[in-house]
């Protein structure tokens, strides 16, 4: 039986893309339906200069002057943006003009010393400046402005750590060091000038090669001088090692190390690539303006009312876990935070005008909005909306940061951060869990994640990711697997007793990760991308035997565009309850109602919700996943309670969010994913219906405009798959990236990574049906496929305990107890197919020996003091196959040049051999310029940039 709840979607029929096409012959709704009562200009008008008189008038009165004149340039036009937005509406009728676009970069473009010296000295007066009105404000009124219930839930849900805003403020110079050279790139004749050369000519500013950055400078800044530091800097004192292990087989916690040439690439707070250069207004960080034709691009509410209406279209295939499952793993490898003010205050971004913070991007919300009414002060109403932060270490335009790690490596479940990791872990090698209600430690049927009252409207639980409690359908998965871990725990340590916990922790997290990996794969991407499209883009995972597609030059980070665009398709998914289901499969009142239990999970201290909401999940059909989104989450988005309009809107945010991000048009992804760059709306035809592509129309004006959001939602779905082909194109080139730039890739052969064969063909048996039965409360039946409707011939459910689930038997490990399960010779370990006793070490390849132990293999890393000898001595095809080998011989080994520096490799001690004279000199710790070709000025900016750090 499925159970499907009454909605507060309306049915509408969909127009079928096999008509004739034309697009004036559906009845969509036009911007005229918006825009026909329009405010008096008095009202409508912001007074874009009032921030210059701002800055004045500070001045006048003895204050420091909030802003040089760029960077009131830069607030006039962010200020220009939203007017434009609020009161101009394409003129649909108007012949489409095409210019090229403001942030086409200009060519090559050459800077001298000087000019890049007063660049970073004005860029540091600016932020300066920024920071004594940041603090200004604060003193004033304790927050950056006064709290606005208007967006204050949605800045929880994407809050910064305090590392993340540490190190956003040497983005912050970048930035403001590269408009000050793109201003004076476009005021001069682009020609060489001589002296010392700096070329930021299109390869070198958007190349990321300045990863590997060094902090330490930064840290005592003089800003810091000024204004005193937030009280608050989340510092555990743990750090993960400083230098590369290339022979543990676990994961860190970060992401770091993962490609041990280029240890930074993945980790935790490092920026976002990108498969499209950026495009900014200003070219550096303005988000777009105005669109190709020059005219104003129209406020992302209104985009999302007649782009995303409320029209429900539920699945006749896939269960609500389907969307479930794609927010927790969304929340694995993606966190983009938001902007914070002195001492972490939250700006208030809800006010329309022009005095608001540099990093605010209010949404204008028009007067006839068809659900928020006109405000009655008469003032225009606007959402509230804080910019990203930004991450980029180096010259050139803003890049947002990810603040978890880049790899699906069941990071929400435990930390990005070892700090996180921390405070999250309990003895035994398990997880952190509240008992409610309490029945003592040694009973896993109640165990809750622990509870947390910070950020949080009710009851809130701590997970590894910040936004576990941002509704209870997603803090149960984060609970599921809280569970699994801890009940791979308890068996793994009674399997292997002589475990120590930090083994029994990490060999459990290994599994989890491995589980989330393989469900990903196996479950999840092949119903969004469909069988044929995750065949063609071979994506499918093996059946047997180990992937050797490991590429270590494969850049690992998250495309901007995945996390901004393609993958919030699942927002369309959403419906406005979280369904209620009895043990017997029957539906319970009421169902939970999204708008009142965000950032609070209290229901799930009711004893039996946790599985009455499971089985709602598992029973209810979800959203197909189509431009239609629910009002619950366009209308109603974090909606304080008793205020009944203060409800934020999705799918606008992702709309602005993609400005915020500088994401190319629709348009330009199409060309990319190799379908045909639209030059009319009906270029469109192929992809969407009449419908799609006349509202798309009716809101841009401008084929070229429309942005990547709505544009990819608006397709209409490949064969067999969810989504349509830009969005399609988007998400398989980034789940290529999570298998193939992935060392702990769970399927890997590598000798020091991967699972034995016997252990990865248990892990193969994973199902999510298994995982969720294995930590219910009281486990009964479930379908074999949970992100499946059940139905009884084709995805039947079936008894818990039928289910095939992973025998951790393949775990016991030898040489434990003194026994060896297959040979009964007493204690020892394989390896490489050699009988080694405890106590014993040997050398398996030519930079890495191993000894046994008797809790297994401890393997380290040989320091090569003369690479040139060793090959000799064992030839270059050994010399390749060890990892060791090749982070410390890399340039004799390989051709390319090698990667930026990263934390050197481990010295191990050197077993049974005395310590060797000094190795090859470590690379060179990289220094913030290292990377920035500043041929014979790092001593110079080193001084100049000193005061901040
Ligand atoms: C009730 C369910 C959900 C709610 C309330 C929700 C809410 C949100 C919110 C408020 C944001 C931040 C928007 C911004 O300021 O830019 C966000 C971001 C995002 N959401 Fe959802 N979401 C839900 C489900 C989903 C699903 C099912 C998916 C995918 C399958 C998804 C994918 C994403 C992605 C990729 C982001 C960007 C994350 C980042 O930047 O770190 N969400 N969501």
């Amino acid at each position: 039986m499925s159970v499907s709840w009454s909605h507060t979607r309306t049915n509408e029929m969909r127009s079928s893309s096999s008509s004739t096409p034309s697009l004036h012959l559906v009845g969509a709704p036009t911007v005229e339906h918006l825009t026909s009562s329009r405010q008096p200009p008095d009202v409508r008008i912001f007074d874009c200069l009032s921030c210059i008189s701002i800055s004045r008038t500070r001045k006048a009165n003895g204050r420091t002057a909030m802003y040089s004149a760029s960077h009131i340039l830069g607030f006039v036009s962010i200020c220009l943006f939203a007017q434009a937005q609020l009161t101009q509406m394409p003129d649909v009728n108007a012949p489409e003009e095409r210019r090229p676009p403001p942030w086409e970069p200009p060519g090559r473009v050459y800077f001298t010393k000087d000019q890049v010296l007063r660049a970073v000295e004005r860029a540091k007066e600016r932020l300066k400046a920024r920071k004594e009105e940041e603090f200004l404000r604060w003193s004033e009124n304790g927050c950056a402005d006064p709290p606005s219930p208007h967006g204050a839930m949605a800045a929880l849900f994407n809050k910064p750590t305090p590392d993340a805003l540490e190190r956003a403020n040497v983005s912050h110079l970048y930035e403001m060091a590269s408009q000050e050279l793109f201003r004076i790139s476009t005021n001069r004749v682009r020609r060489q000038l001589g002296g010392d050369l700096i070329d930021f000519g299109p390869n070198s500013v958007f190349e990321d090669n300045s990863l590997n950055i060094n902090f330490g400078q930064f840290q005592n800044s003089d800003i810091i001088e000024v204004i005193p530091p937030p009280p608050s800097l989340q510092k555990c004192g743990l750090t993960e090692p400083s230098v590369c292990d290339p022979t543990s087989p676990f994961r860190t916690f970060s992401g770091v190390c993962n490609n041990l040439a280029r240890p930074n690439l993945g980790r935790s707070l490092t920026p976002y690539t990108r498969l499209l250069p950026a495009a900014y207004q200003d070219r550096v960080s303005v988000p777009r303006v105005t669109g190709i034709s020059g005219r104003p691009l129209p406020s992302p509410r209104i985009i999302s009312t007649l782009v995303h209406r409320d029209v429900s279209h539920l699945s006749s295939r896939f269960s609500l876990m389907l969307m479930q499952f794609g927010q927790f793993l969304d929340h694995d490898i993606s966190f983009t935070p938001n902007h914070r003010s002195f001492s972490a205050s939250i700006p208030d971004c809800a006010s329309c005008d022009s005095s608001r913070h540099p990093e605010c991007m209010p949404i204008p919300v028009p007067i006839n909005d068809p659900f928020h009414p006109p405000p009655n002060n008469g003032r225009p109403k606007c959402f509230a909306f804080i910019r990203s932060l930004p991450g980029q270490l180096k010259f050139g335009p803003r890049e947002q940061v990810n603040q978890n790690s880049a790899f699906i490596d069941a990071s929400q479940v435990y930390g990005e951060h070892i700090c996180r990791t921390t405070s999250l872990r309990a003895p035994g090698g398990r997880m952190n869990a509240t008992f409610f209600p309490p029945m003592g430690p040694n009973s896993r049927a109640r165990e809750l994640l622990p509870q947390v009252t910070s950020n949080c409207r009710g009851t809130c639980f701590a997970a590894g990711d910040g936004r576990a409690s941002e509704q209870p359908g997603l803090t149960i998965m984060h609970t599921i697997f809280m569970r699994e871990h801890n009940r791979l725990a308890d068996a793994l340590h009674q399997i292997n007793p002589r475990w120590s916990e930090e083994t029994v922790f990490h060999q459990a997290r290994k599994i989890v990760a491995a589980q989330a990996q393989h469900i990903a794969f196996s479950e999840f991407l092949p119903r969004i991308l469909g069988p044929d499209n995750v065949a063609k883009n071979n994506l499918g995972l093996l059946s047997d035997g180990y992937y050797n597609g490991y590429n270590a030059s494969c850049d690992p980070r998250v495309y901007n565009e995945f996390v901004a665009a393609a993958f919030r398709f699942g927002h369309s998914l959403v419906r406005p309850h979280l369904p209620r289901v009895g043990a017997r499969w029957e539906p319970l009142t009421p169902p939970l109602l999204l708008r009142e239990n965000f950032f609070d999970s209290s229901s799930l201290m009711n004893p039996r919700m946790m599985d009455e909401l499971i089985r709602g999940l598992l029973a209810s059909p979800t959203e197909d996943a189509d431009r239609f989104i629910s009002g619950e989450v366009t209308n109603h988005l974090f909606e304080a309670r008793r205020n009944p309009f203060s409800g934020l809107d999705i799918a606008a945010l992702n709309i602005q969010r993609g400005r915020d991000h500088g994401l190319q048009s629709y348009n330009e992804y199409r060309a990319m994913c190799g379908l045909k760059k639209a030059i009319v709306w009906e270029d469109l035809l192929g992809e969407m219906t009449v419908e799609a592509a006349e509202t798309l129309r009716n809101v841009y004006g401008n084929v070229d405009d429309v942005d990547l959001y709505p544009g990819g939602a608006s397709e209409s779905a490949l064969p067999g798959a969810l989504v349509g082909p830009t969005f399609s194109c988007i998400i398989a080139m980034q789940f290529r990236k999570f298998r193939d730039c992935d060392r702990f890739w769970y399927e890997t052969g590598s000798q020091v990574e991967r699972f034995s064969p016997a252990q990865l063909a248990e892990l193969r048996k994973t199902s999510l049906s298994k995982i969720i039965c294995n930590n219910m409360d009281v486990p009964i039946d479930i379908q074999l496929a949970a992100l499946d409707l059940p139905n009884g011939s084709t995805n039947p459910r079936v008894d818990c305990k039928a289910l095939n689930g992973i025998d951790l038997n393949a775990w016991r490990e030898f040489g434990v107890q003194g026994r060896a399960l297959n040979s009964g010779r007493g204690s020892f370990c394989q390896i490489n197919e050699r009988v080694v006793r405890i106590g014993e070490i040997q050398l398996v390849l030519p930079c890495t020996s191993c000894q046994c132990t008797i809790t297994g293999m401890r393997c380290k890393s040989i320091r090569v003091t003369d690479c040139s000898a060793l090959i000799s001595r064992v030839g270059l095809p050994a010399m390749r196959q060890d990892e060791v080998c090749m982070a410390q011989c890399r340039r004799i080994l390989s051709n390319e040049p090698s990667g930026p520096p990263g934390p050197p490799l481990a010295t191990a001690p050197l077993l049974g051999r005395p310590p060797g004279p000094p190795g090859p000199p470590a690379p060179e710790e990289g220094g913030i310029l290292n990377n920035l070709s500043l041929k014979g000025m790092r001593p110079l900016f080193n001084r100049l940039l000193g005061f901040l750090g």
